[in-house]
């Protein structure tokens, strides 16, 4: 083994860090922060009246944003199609988008289920996202390298057992908290802890990304994963790496800390100020619809056209227990009035939301 290699194994130690590391005077000043904008988020999505609008559409906001950062790119409104209109021309990244997201809310399932993560839980995660059944690496070979200079930066352990032991003894940090650190701080810890482990062949990143998102639900900060920590990540990226790196090579937990802290908080509000705008949206749409078309108007409706922004007749029929020709027809009435657009997909009609469509083109 080279000098370097064994420099590499030597520098990933077991948690926890050493606390007076990770909890300075300015970490600490900000988990106070990002702790007040997250508890309002989580107290905001609990006085939605229905809740899987906003799942909905944060949750595709984060698999987009998320697999961007590997160059996975697609928009949002292939997405929506994808999803809402089932269109059998999905392209490969839209596809990918979309295992991201059923990746997402399997593992938030789990986790409301057994109240635990583990390494099977984390392994499922991964293997529902790449769909191959590869698990932890067993061969050597992984290499982590600066992709402008191509040099290589970090060589994560390939030792199955060291693997193995590096994850269980992440699987108890995750789980166990019988220290007084901060649940804010040990997410931070525990995303770089995974990333270097690299536990896999590929889909470490986006896997630890979900990861991050379930460990706030774990610890009960948040109900639902609706926070795109990933859109953060994207617009920090180059410093995203630079910090992973510098935990190893400086010790430098602090900055790394305070920039998954920012993180969480500048998403918190952003995530708050988006939900407040669909909120919006869904009031206009309600005062229209009241105004306009008494005779249709009904809370279900619109909430149908909120949680599917493109709808179909069949959506309708089977929500509000309409038949097929009231159905169309409301549809119809709300398209003369510009909530909905029909559009032609195949052989079938799709009415947009064009308030909530505009608003996710304005958010891209
Ligand atoms: N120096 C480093 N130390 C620890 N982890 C790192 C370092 N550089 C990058 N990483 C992590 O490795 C991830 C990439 O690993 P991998 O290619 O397996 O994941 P991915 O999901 O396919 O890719 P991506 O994260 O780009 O979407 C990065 O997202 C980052 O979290
Ligand atoms: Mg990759």
């Amino acid at each position: 083994m080279s000098v370097s290699k064994a420099k590499a194994y030597n520098q990933l130690h077991l948690l926890p860090p050493k606390q007076s590391l990770v909890e300075t005077i300015p970490v600490l000043r900000q988990v106070s922060k990002s702790a007040v904008a997250l508890a309002e988020l989580k107290g905001l999505t609990q006085t939605l009246p229905n809740p899987s609008i906003l799942i909905n559409a944060v949750v595709l906001k984060e698999a987009q944003a998320s697999s961007e950062i590997e160059n996975v790119i697609t928009t949002q409104d292939k997405l929506y199609q994808a999803l809402f209109a089932k269109s059998d021309k999905t392209d490969e990244p839209t596809k990918e988008v979309l295992r991201y997201r059923e990746a997402l809310l399997m593992g938030t399932k789990l986790i409301k289920e057994k109240g635990f993560l583990n390494t099977n839980g984390i392994i499922s995660i991964q293997n529902e996202l790449e769909q191959n059944n590869a698990g932890v690496r067993k061969l050597p070979g992984t290499a982590l390298v600066n992709d402008l200079t191509n040099e290589i930066i970090y060589i994560p352990p390939d030792d199955f057992d060291t693997i193995n032991n590096l994850m269980s003894n992440l699987e108890q940090y995750i789980n166990t908290d019988n220290d007084e650190v901060s649940p804010l701080i040990k997410l931070a810890i525990q995303h770089y802890q995974f990333e270097s482990i690299h536990p896999f062949y590929d889909g470490n990143g986006r896997t630890g990304r979900i990861m991050n998102v379930l460990y706030l639900i774990l610890k009960g900060l948040l109900d639902e994963p609706v926070l795109y920590l990933s859109s953060y990540i994207i617009k920090n990226k180059a410093n995203y790496y630079r910090l992973l790196q510098e935990v190893r090579t400086k010790n430098n937990w602090e900055e790394w800390i305070l920039y998954m802290l920012k993180a969480i908080e500048q998403t918190s509000l952003e995530t708050i100020n988006q939900i407040n705008q669909i909120n919006a949206l869904f009031v206009q749409t309600q005062k229209q619809v009241q105004e306009q078309l008494p005779r249709i108007y009904s809370k279900d409706l619109i909430e149908v056209l909120f949680v599917n922004p493109y709808c179909k007749i069949d959506f309708l029929v089977e929500r509000m227990n309409l038949n097929r020709k009231t159905a169309s027809t409301y549809l119809k009435n709300l398209e003369d009035f510009h909530i909905v657009r029909a559009e032609e997909r195949g052989k079938e009609l799709i009415y947009v939301n064009i308030r909530l469509y505009d608003f996710f083109k304005k958010g891209k």
